[in-house]
């Protein structure tokens, strides 16, 4: 490991870590591509197992010896180590998960090849929250969909906060952007999906109705935590599908109204 002990300043790729509340880091163009922040040991084993490459590490000393089998195969990467309270002045919180890593983005994977073999996919319709794409992708992760495809304006996946929440499942759930709506569909269409977009319709399908005929393959599409799913969307949809809900509650937060139908619509083969 090539461990640089911390100054109190001057290294410019600390400028990585001094940036972390700033969404702007994934258009920072040097390097080109981006980088995203990966936080604790754990995190960090998975981006690597995914096949992202570090740029650099930055650690509490007592980290050291964790995080050296984990970076064995980037002997060049620095490893900046430093005590706590340097840390905590650099990245403005208190780092207890001990290890971030700022990660060179991937290059994202081509739609069409992306959903091709798929037969349950989810659609994220410009989601706001960082926490709620987290979520999401943990429940895709944990209730076995194959694949997510976000929105051009849709939250992003790699923010610090999604990839914790997602308790680094964004690191394994293949994903992509998609493109704007008429595109989209189209290769989509290409793909066999049946678009079931859910929304607070009342001349919805219920989800067990529709889970009662399940298609083949099915592209589940979720939207905004605010305003739901756009005009555009549910123009593009081929059923429209609602969950249920009792006792004057109006709707589901969208991680939760996910899960439930991820269940639900299951292979069950
Ligand atoms: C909090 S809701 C948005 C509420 C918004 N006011 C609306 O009318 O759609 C966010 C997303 O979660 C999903 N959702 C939440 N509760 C749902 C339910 N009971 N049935 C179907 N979809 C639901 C939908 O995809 C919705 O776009």
């Amino acid at each position: 490991m090539r461990v640089i002990p911390l100054g109190p300043d001057g290294l410019d790729e600390l400028a990585d870590y001094a940036r972390l509340t700033d969404v702007a880091l994934r258009r920072v163009t040097e390097p080109e591509g981006g980088l995203y922040i990966a936080e604790s040991s754990k995190v960090i084993t998975r981006a690597i197992a995914a096949g992202h490459v570090p740029r650099s590490v930055l650690l509490a000393e007592k980290w050291l010896a964790e995080m050296e089998p984990i970076l064995a195969d980037f002997p060049d990467v620095p490893v900046y180590v430093g005590d706590a309270a340097t840390l905590e002045k650099l990245t403005g919180f208190h780092m207890h998960r001990g290890a971030l890593a700022a990660m060179h983005r991937p290059e994202l994977p081509d739609m069409a090849e992306l959903i091709r073999d798929a037969r349950r996919i989810v659609i994220l319709e410009d989601i706001v929250d960082h926490t709620n794409v987290g979520a999401i992708f943990r429940a895709v992760a944990g209730l076995g969909a194959d694949a997510v495809l976000v929105s051009p304006r849709c939250a992003d996946p790699l923010y610090r906060r999604s990839v914790r929440v997602s308790m680094g499942t964004v690191l394994q759930v293949p994903w992509t952007r998609m493109p704007e709506w008429d595109d989209a569909r189209e290769i989509l269409s290409a793909a066999g999906f049946h678009v079931a977009a859910l929304a607070l319709d009342e001349r919805a399908v219920t989800l067990d109705e529709f889970s009662a005929n399940a298609p083949e393959k099915i592209a589940l599409m979720l939207g905004s935590e605010g305003d739901g799913l756009s005009r555009q969307a549910l123009h593009h949809a081929d059923s429209t599908v609602i969950i249920p809900m009792l006792h004057g509650v109006d709707s589901l937060n969208v991680a939760a109204a996910s899960a439930v139908a991820l269940w639900e619509l299951r292979i069950r083969d």
